[in-house]
């Protein structure tokens, strides 16, 4: 059977212009002209900077002519120092622009560093608050093509960048319109070699988006849509792309359905990234992974606002149309995908619950939960997931 047959190929400019397709890896000399760039800046992690597919890319871009530089010096969680190391990189290499390749981590450290490198302003000065984006030159922002080697946060396609701030350890959401990526290659063989747990985590990030993005009140029958089908992909593909590490046709879903879910919570998102945020800000847990472990917990506080969008989603999916079919389904998945049920495996205590549920209910993103919550519902939230009281 030909690749074509198992994951198709296809151009997107939804919303920014995408290379889908298994191999498309090979196009990234095409993507950087298409983006204005020559000597691009390729940022990655450590793990992946070993890998054969990031020499591959350096190798295509050597030999497009350009003169690429490697910065590869990030934490999973990235911080403040790992953009400001990148953009000392960016100047001393001369560059004229980010290849972004990895994970979430590296590409919001790659599309910050692109973003940061022309700005006069402190970066905690463009959080995503109110119109704090428009302080920003936007003029000085330098293009970025970005490639997602897992298939979860789709920040291949956002407008934002997660930083986390150890003065306060607080992970900032920084937002500008134009720090969105001007071309991704989406390949889907990139994919193929990344493990099952952080298949799993991962991809109930994904999940999380699109779940979160279509519970938000905000009128956006768009995101809506689009939320929706993130879903079923989601359903369809998750557990072969876990069970089956290589099957290209479910790992190209699920790349399809990570960059749904980004492009859906523009809308706005809610309390599982609310608490995911401030527990991966103190215990350096994985991001999607924290995501999966308090979602049926949120879901359930907020059973009474989202009954009926979950009947809908219920309907959509092929489950029975009720609230319960959906918690059913996601705890079901869970357990197929190994996730823990409680954040008390995750190492979280209890005595950090008064800290948690502060940062949370200051999170940008709680102001999407329906409704959102105070900080007694946050402690009450926190207590429940750590100790799986459901
Ligand atoms: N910008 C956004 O909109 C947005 C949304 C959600 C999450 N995030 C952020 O993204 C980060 C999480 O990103 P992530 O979940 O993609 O994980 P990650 O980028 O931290 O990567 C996790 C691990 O997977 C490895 N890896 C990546 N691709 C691989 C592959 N193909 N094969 C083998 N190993 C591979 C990496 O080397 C790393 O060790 C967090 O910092 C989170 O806050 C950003
Ligand atoms: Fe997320």
């Amino acid at each position: 059977m030909s690749q074509a047959s198992l994951c198709p190929t296809a151009n997107w400019s939804y919303p920014t212009s995408v290379r889908f397709g298994a191999g498309r890896l090979q196009e990234l000399p095409e993507a950087c002209a298409a983006a204005g760039i020559r000597h691009p800046l390729l940022v990655t992690d450590p793990g992946l900077a070993e890998l054969p597919m990031v020499k591959r890319a350096l190798e295509l871009l050597a030999r497009a002519g350009g003169k690429p530089g490697l910065f590869a010096d990030l934490k999973p969680n990235p911080i403040a120092r790992n953009v400001e190391d990148g953009i000392a990189a960016f100047r001393a290499g001369d560059h004229d622009g980010v290849v972004a390749m990895g994970g979430g981590s590296a590409l919001d450290t790659g599309k910050a560093i692109a973003f940061q490198v022309g700005q006069k302003r402190p970066l905690w000065d463009f959080e995503d608050l109110g119109d704090w984006w428009t302080r920003a030159d936007a003029d000085a922002i330098r293009p970025v093509v970005a490639i997602p080697t897992t298939a979860g946060t789709g920040s291949e396609v956002g407008r934002a960048a997660v930083i986390l701030n150890e003065a306060d350890q607080r992970k900032y959401i920084i937002f500008h319109p134009r720090m969105m990526p001007k071309v991704v290659i989406s390949d889907a063989e990139l994919t193929l070699g990344l493990p099952p747990p952080l298949t799993a985590a991962t991809g109930m990030d994904a999940l999380a988006h699109n779940l979160e993005a279509y519970c938000s009140p905000s009128y956006h029958p768009l995101a809506d849509g689009i939320a929706l089908e993130g879903m079923r992909l989601i359903k369809e593909s998750l557990p072969l792309a876990y069970r089956e590490g290589t099957n290209l046709a479910a790992r190209g879903h699920m790349l399809s359905a990570a960059s749904m879910g980004a492009t859906a919570f523009q809308k706005g998102l809610g309390a599982i990234h609310a608490m995911s945020h401030p527990v991966g800000a103190l215990y350096d847990s994985h991001h999607g992974l924290t995501n999966a472990v308090v979602m049926p917990y949120v879901l359930k506080r907020n059973r009474r606002a989202i009954e009926e969008k979950m009947t809908r989603v219920a309907r959509y999916l092929g489950l029975e149309g009720s609230f319960e079919a959906m918690l059913e389904w996601v705890l079901a998945l869970r357990r197929e995908l190994k996730i823990p049920h409680t954040l008390a495996e995750l190492g979280v205590a209890r005595a950090r619950i008064p800290e948690l549920a502060r940062m949370a209910v200051e999170d940008p993103n709680n102001g999407g939960n329906p409704p959102p919550l105070s900080l007694a519902d946050y402690e009450a939230l926190f207590a429940d997931a750590i100790e799986g009281r459901l």
